[in-house]
């Protein structure tokens, strides 16, 4: 497998709208209660040939960056690492200080990758995911490992001391 990394386009907005339906089961995702639609945000796609195989999005607020999701379809192939580098020199080049994510209390793989990769726990928002529910009633009440999905966790990294 050959992994091309390119910049997501206006054009990609219709794909990323369905490749989120397939994998978050919805065309937006909702973190502390904001609703973050494909066309609001930067990105980058993970390319075999022609195949979405992975994908990241983040938005800029001042100096900051907040990654909105991320998604490999090959796991533990190096596409993951390869799509969150991206997005850290992205918000280094933009002069953020800090780039941040939530992730929610079952997804303990994200919560292992991420602090392996210089990510630090900030805060649990308790509760958070039940509030994003009302909004996407799609979000099982139970995740992953059959684990209770309920609350937001929020990581950052900060980029300059
Ligand atoms: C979290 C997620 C993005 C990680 O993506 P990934 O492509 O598996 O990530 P990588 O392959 O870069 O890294 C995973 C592991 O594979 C290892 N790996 C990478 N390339 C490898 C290779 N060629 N051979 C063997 N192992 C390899 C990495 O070292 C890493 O292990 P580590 O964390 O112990 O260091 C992915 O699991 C995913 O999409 N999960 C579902 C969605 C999700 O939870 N998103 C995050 C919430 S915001």
């Amino acid at each position: 497998m050959t992994v091309d990394v390119r910049r997501l386009t206006q054009d990609d907005l219709p794909r990323l709208r369905q490749f989120w339906k397939e994998n978050w089961g919805a065309e937006f995702v909702v973190a502390h209660g904001v609703v973050y639609r494909p066309d609001h945000l930067e990105g980058f796609i993970a390319l075999d040939d022609d195949e979405w195989i992975g994908g990241i999005t983040y938005r800029f607020s001042e100096s900051e960056c907040e990654i909105i999701s991320l998604d490999s379809l090959h796991e533990g192939q190096g596409i993951g690492t390869l799509l969150v580098n991206k997005a850290i020199e992205e918000a280094r080049a933009k002069g953020c200080q800090r780039i941040s994510l939530i992730t929610t209390n079952d997804n303990l793989n994200a919560l292992g990758f991420y602090q392996k990769r210089g990510f630090e726990l900030v805060a649990v928002h308790r509760g958070a995911v039940n509030e994003s529910r009302r909004i996407k009633p799609s979000i099982p009440l139970i995740g992953n490992d059959g684990i209770a999905l309920r609350d937001e966790i929020e990581l950052e990294m900060k980029l300059i001391n």
